[in-house]
């Protein structure tokens, strides 16, 4: 050591408890119900979870759209909201804050993100064309079959494996993208990349996958479009597990991952962390005007697109807090403190953990169970009588029904426990764990669904079901 220079090491103590990187400042209450109570609101709502009075519900993990808590800075934020029709100050703050992590050409605000799937596949779909993705998410795809061209997943194999390791398992495999584009480039209007890969279990994409796919679009003359929902946990995915990227800010792998896209559309009730809004950004001048045109049609005036002011305003204090480094490890570790004790405890779980949620593998868990008796769905009722848990079936019901009304085999069945951001304590979800293992002990006795009443698209939403007996 040279003279004069003392090193000292002092490294940070690493506690094992989490952090909720908040105090609580507003609290909503929760109303307990008993298990016969349940039950009967489970029968009266035809064994559909989204029928539920949500006051029946103690911890909802239904989704974490829109069911985020907003903080402080937020809710002041919503104070210096501007409700002028036109060129409001509240829009081009939103403008300038989206701007900042995802500089493209144009800026189409939508009520949310479906909005935005609405209007860009409206524009570039119709009958013939063909959509890839890695996997696309419900609304997605049912935005694009609406207009009669067809969404086509091409996640890799991994992907599709719950038990599988990858960490990445949101990539798309690029061999099959490039054999599609081999053989119906003419009919391939962009490609898709859902970030991170929600319907396959919440899962990241790496920026060597994106680079890769970017590349295939060059070659074959194709935009590359985000569907960006959870930009911020992708982003945190591949600081902590892409080489290379340990020391680079998070908002610089948002830039980067941004780069590499010519437009996104983009549910702000997310990773943004507001409980509406989203957005469809994009490079293309002459695509932009018709979905501007088209926009105005369904969304309203271009500056404000379905929403107030005020809601611009929370968004683009919102879409910084998400990429704050202290909240992002804490969300993180958060979910996969669910997922670990559920592993722990012998329940199969898809890993490595996702970002929003913690998925349970139905099949495996309801083994005794065919595909046909919606084991997904027979999980989630189960977990709601159990102790008034909502979660998400993720399999048979929301994707076994084809456009042309067939049931086909869905890859997997999931449930979803979906964690809402800012919204839950750790005792919660130990509350959680607690209710997922006494279902699981007892998993030999549940018995399967079968449906009773559906509507020809997106069926798990309204679909009526009953028990098997
Ligand atoms: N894309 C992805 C990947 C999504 O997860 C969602 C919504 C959307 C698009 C549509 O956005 O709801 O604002 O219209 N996912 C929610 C969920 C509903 O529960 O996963 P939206």
């Amino acid at each position: 050591m040279l003279p004069g220079i003392v090193l000292t090491l002092v490294s940070e103590p690493s506690f094992k408890t989490i952090i909720e990187p908040f105090r609580i400042h507003s609290v909503e209450p929760m109303r307990m119900t008993t298990r016969a109570e349940r039950e009967e609101k489970l029968a009266k709502a035809a064994y559909n979870l989204f029928a539920l009075h949500s006051d029946d519900v103690l911890i909802d993990l239904l989704t974490d759209s829109g069911t985020g808590a907003m903080s402080t800075e937020q809710w002041a934020a919503l104070q210096r909201g501007n409700e002028a029709y036109a060129g409001a100050p509240s829009w081009f703050r939103f403008r300038d804050a989206v701007h900042d992590l995802f500089p493209f050409t144009h800026l189409l605000p939508t009520h949310q993100g479906r909005a935005a799937e609405k209007i860009l596949f409206t524009v570039v779909g119709g009958p013939g064309q063909v959509i890839p993705n890695n996997t696309h998410f419900d609304t997605t795809r049912a935005n694009i079959e609406f207009t009669g061209a067809e969404a086509v997943d091409l996640v890799i194999p991994e992907g599709k494996e719950p038990a599988s390791r990858h960490p990445f398992k949101g990539n798309m495999d690029v061999a099959a993208l490039r054999s599609l584009l081999e053989t119906r480039s003419a009919d391939v209007p962009l490609v898709l990349m859902t970030i991170t890969n929600n319907s396959g279990g919440g899962q990241p994409v790496s920026l060597a996958n994106l680079r890769e796919v970017r590349a295939v679009c060059e070659e074959f003359g194709k935009p590359l479009f985000l569907d960006a929902c959870r930009f911020a946990e992708n982003a945190w995915f591949i600081k902590t597990r892409e080489e290379g990227y340990a020391d680079t800010p998070v908002a610089d792998i948002v830039r980067e991952i941004a780069a590499l896209a010519d437009g996104m559309t983009m549910s702000a009730k997310k990773d943004p962390l507001g409980n509406i809004g989203g957005w469809l950004a994009l490079n293309d001048d002459e695509l932009a005007v018709q979905c501007r045109n088209l926009g105005i049609l369904t969304e309203g005036f271009p500056t404000y697109g379905g929403l107030a002011g005020r809601d611009l305003e929370a968004l683009a204090v919102g879409v910084h807090e998400a990429i704050d480094e202290d909240y992002l490890r804490y969300r993180i570790q958060s979910t996969s403190y669910l997922g670990e004790a559920l592993e722990a405890a012998g329940v199969p779980v898809v890993v490595p953990f996702g970002g929003h949620a913690i998925f349970l593998d139905a099949r495996a868990l309801l083994s005794h169970l065919g595909p046909l008796d919606y084991p997904g769905q027979a999980l989630a009722c189960a977990l709601y009588v159990e102790g008034g848990v909502r979660s998400c079936e993720i399999g048979q019901v929301m994707f076994g029904l084809g456009a042309d009304g067939v049931e086909r085999e869905a890859p997997m069945d999931l449930v979803r426990l979906a964690i809402p951001r800012r919204t839950y304590t750790q005792s919660h979800i130990d509350y959680v764990i607690e209710v997922v293992t006494r279902v699981h002990a007892r998993r030999d006795s549940i018995s399967g669904m079968t449906i009773t009443s559906q509507p020809p698209q997106l069926r798990h939403f309204t679909a009526t079901f009953a028990p098997i007996s």
